[in-house]
């Protein structure tokens, strides 16, 4: 596949985590900003917008995040987005804060790969050893507000590897669901 593609099947296509070390090239605030902007233009539940982010690229905040989540691909990130779920009541007595991130972090996910950079969705990490509650304590992130997600991002020094996905007829059929495999 052609990386330099724009088209957005491509980019999708293209869109893997990331694991490994990043480059030492920095990550432009202007291109930071268009990555999370393309997070706030996702879809939410009732259009209530529960999402935040803190992005970070202060050097002595990054090595401190580093210290409460020590990955390589995190100590190695030139920059991290770190997102926000507010679990408010939007609709009847329902919150659609999960949903909302999942959306937001989506967008974000094929911004970063348009741009050519890369990036891991981590979210397991944080729900252990009160990281997800150290990092917020860091950032200043309000009480009503949950860390979910880290973003760690940069120029990926080595290639992105291609996970296989089940082909569409294992996954998704028209009009009527396959039977449950036995
Ligand atoms: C809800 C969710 C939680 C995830 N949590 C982690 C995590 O804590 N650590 C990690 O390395 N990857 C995490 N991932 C990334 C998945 O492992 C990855 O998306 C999956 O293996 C498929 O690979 P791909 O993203 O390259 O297609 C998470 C992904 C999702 C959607």
């Amino acid at each position: 596949m052609d990386p330099t593609s724009q088209d957005l099947f491509d980019i999708i296509a293209r869109r893997h985590c990331y694991r490994g070390p990043f480059k030492a090239d920095p990550v432009p605030r202007n291109d930071l900003q268009r990555i999370v902007q393309a997070g706030l233009q996702a879809p939410s539940g009732c259009n209530a917008q529960t999402t935040t982010f803190v992005i970070v690229d202060d050097p002595a905040l990054m090595a401190a995040i580093a210290d409460i989540v020590d990955r390589p691909v995190v100590r190695t990130a030139r920059a991290m987005i770190v997102c926000c779920i507010e679990h408010r009541v939007v609709y009847k007595d329902k919150s659609f804060g999960v949903e909302d991130c999942a959306a937001a972090v989506e967008n974000i996910l094929l911004a970063i790969t348009a741009l050519g950079y890369a990036t891991v969705w981590l979210d397991g990490v944080l729900r252990e050893d009160q990281r997800a509650a150290q990092i917020a304590k860091l950032l200043g992130v309000p009480a009503n507000r949950e860390v979910r997600i880290l973003l760690p991002l940069g120029c990926p020094a080595e290639p992105v590897e291609a996970k296989e996905k089940l082909p569409f007829d294992k996954r998704a059929w028209f009009n009527r669901h396959a039977a449950a495999p036995s």
